[in-house]
């Protein structure tokens, strides 16, 4: 398809957080009692956490808007779990299973069995489970321990994906569990576990959950920021924008985003700040005006992490050169995104020094590209092009399909707030 030029306009609400939504569907299943999940994300991604809970023995009832999950006991699966393109399905799950006593195997398509296991298998087959991975990656098989140990964990890296496995894989755990080692990785598996009310600590650096049980409960699911990232990079770098994104999740550890497009000047102002089920929301107004270059590195990598992509969009249009460091993650997610961004802001004509761990980008000469660009299979990718041809003209996608990944509805939104300019 082609995404066409064009300022945005207008108001929109953006898919459900997709963080959000799979640790809602995971702990409701956990949970003795009946939950339930309102505008949950329904991109591809939950859908597989949600099929994955049902294969697990919860009892779902999926009405769209609202997702009714009877959980509490959990079984093993009669055939493979397929996560499809969802590492955090995979991840999440292998560490609630290994503290359930499961037998599963976990599966996902080529994309995400490229993607690194072993950062997850490490901690748990320390607590006793027995896991084993295709020399690091899926397929994956999980023998679980029956009563997990809790205790101490030191995170290798700041992963939310290791923290959670570690916080599900210890749900049941007779003494506390505490992980330390965290750098602001997203904390909503956290937050989540308070809401089905457990006692639970953190800070950013260190985890500390008590010996608990889970309790039913309904969850309403913000916006996701991740989702809105696209709007407002595309709204924030194309002259005549002005949008408000509604009930959009604005956690810390998550806002990375906000404030990195503050610090190049971005006009951007969040209205109507609250908490909605244990999550902050706001809705964000974004405004087009003229753009500065920035440094991305640290913890503000960690706290924007699946956002690099788009704000390297958005430094393609800021005046002077941004340097992005610290991100070497990215070259382990969907696609490498390091890679993938480079290769697609320079068929633009964009300047760009690719280094192990981030980039370099020159803003200016950004342009309608002469070939049809590709998404590499990564959904990240293909709406970081929409933004990409925002402010240039037409921009020629290979497969907008991997959108359905995260943001089934991203076309016909995107659509609507450019036409609602005219
Ligand atoms: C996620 C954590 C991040 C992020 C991913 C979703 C989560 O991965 O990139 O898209 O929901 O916990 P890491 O924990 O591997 O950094």
């Amino acid at each position: 398809m082609v995404f066409g030029a064009g300022p945005l306009r207008g108001e929109v609400r953006v898919a459900g957080d997709k963080s959000i939504s799979h640790r809602a569907l995971m702990l409701a299943a956990a949970a003795p009692g009946t939950s339930r999940v309102s505008a949950p994300n329904r991109g591809e991604d939950v859908l597989a956490t949600r099929d994955a809970m049902a294969a697990l023995g919860a009892r779902i009832d999926d009405q769209g808007e609202v997702i009714v999950v009877t959980g509490g006991v959990l079984r093993d699966p009669a055939h493979t779990i397929d996560a499809r393109n969802s590492g955090t399905t995979t991840r999440l799950l292998m560490g609630l299973c290994a503290g359930r006593g499961l037998h599963v195997r976990f599966d996902g398509d080529a994309s995400l069995r490229r993607r690194p296991m072993e950062r997850v298998a490490r901690p748990l087959r320390a607590m006793g489970a027995e896991i084993t991975t295709n020399a690091g990656r899926l397929p994956a098989t999980v023998r679980g321990v029956a009563a997990p140990p809790g205790g101490e964990f030191a995170l290798e890296i700041a992963s939310a994906q290791v923290k959670s496995a570690i916080l599900l894989a210890n749900l049941d755990a007779a003494v506390p569990v505490r992980i330390t080692g965290d750098r602001f990785s997203r904390d909503h598996t956290e937050r989540m576990l308070r809401r089905f009310g457990r006692s639970i600590r953190f800070d950013g650096r260190t985890v500390e959950l008590d010996p608990g049980s889970l309790v039913a409960q309904d969850v309403r699911v913000p916006a996701d920021l991740s989702g809105a990232a696209f709007f407002l990079a595309g709204a924030a770098i194309t002259p005549g924008s002005d949008l408000l994104l509604r009930e959009v999740g604005v956690n810390p550890t998550r806002s990375g985003v906000l404030d990195a497009l503050r610090a190049m000047g971005a006009d951007i102002t969040l209205e109507n700040e609250r908490e909605l089920d244990g999550e902050p929301v706001a809705d964000i107004r974004v405004r087009y005006r003229a753009l500065t270059a920035t440094t991305l590195d640290g913890e503000l990598v960690v706290r924007a992490i699946d956002e690099i992509t788009i704000l390297a969009v958005v430094a393609a249009h800021a005046s002077g050169t941004s340097h992005i460091r610290d991100a070497a993650d990215l070259r382990g997610k969907e696609s490498d995104r390091l890679t993938t961004i480079t290769e697609t802001l320079r068929a633009c004509g964009v300047i760009v020094a690719e280094h192990d761990d981030g980039l370099d980008i020159t803003g200016g000469s950004a342009r309608t590209p002469e070939r049809t660009l590709r998404a590499h299979e990564d959904h990240r990718i293909a709406m970081a092009v929409a933004a990409l041809a925002a402010p240039t003209g037409p921009h020629a996608i290979d497969d907008e399909a991997c959108i359905a990944v995260s943001f089934p509805d991203f076309v016909p939104l995107w659509q609507q707030t450019q036409l609602s300019a005219r």
